[in-house]
């Protein structure tokens, strides 16, 4: 198993969750962090003075799938964050030891994402 960790623009995300979901992969989590690349920062002025911002906001994506699936999340990432200009972010792949859903107890990479077929049937 892997977890796909991507740091991207705002604006990135909806596409981005919109393209997983129909790819089959409904399950992530994200967060609103700040953060910093190779630029450091951008100047800015404020009430006349030039304050340089250090930090940036960024929507941090975690995904966790099947070692097969995690080129997948990249690519959608990829494509999806990609404007060309500084600041479109990094991907990270890390490695996951296990996983487990609370309610059953049940674990491995069965549990991780939603089977297309329990997709199409799932209760309104
Ligand atoms: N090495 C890193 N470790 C952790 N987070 C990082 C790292 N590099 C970038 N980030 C996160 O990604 C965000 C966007 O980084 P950014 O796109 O500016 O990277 P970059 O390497 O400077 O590339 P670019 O030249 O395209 O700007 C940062 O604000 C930070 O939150
Ligand atoms: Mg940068």
């Amino acid at each position: 198993m892997k977890m796909v960790v991507a740091y991207v623009r705002h604006e990135a995300f909806e596409p981005i969750r919109m393209e997983l979901l129909n790819l089959g992969f409904p399950s992530l989590t994200i967060s609103e962090v700040k953060g910093s690349g190779r630029q450091k920062g951008i100047t800015e002025r404020y009430r006349g003075a030039e304050l340089t911002n250090y930090l940036r906001p960024k929507v941090k994506i975690e995904c966790v799938v099947a070692d097969g699936d995690a080129q997948t999340i990249v690519d959608t990432v990829l494509k999806h964050g990609r404007t060309g200009a500084v600041g479109d972010g990094k991907v990270f792949v890390l490695p996951v030891e296990q996983a487990f859903r609370v309610r059953t107890g049940e674990s491995g990479e069965e549990i991780l994402q939603a089977h297309p077929d329990a997709a199409a049937s799932a209760s309104p």
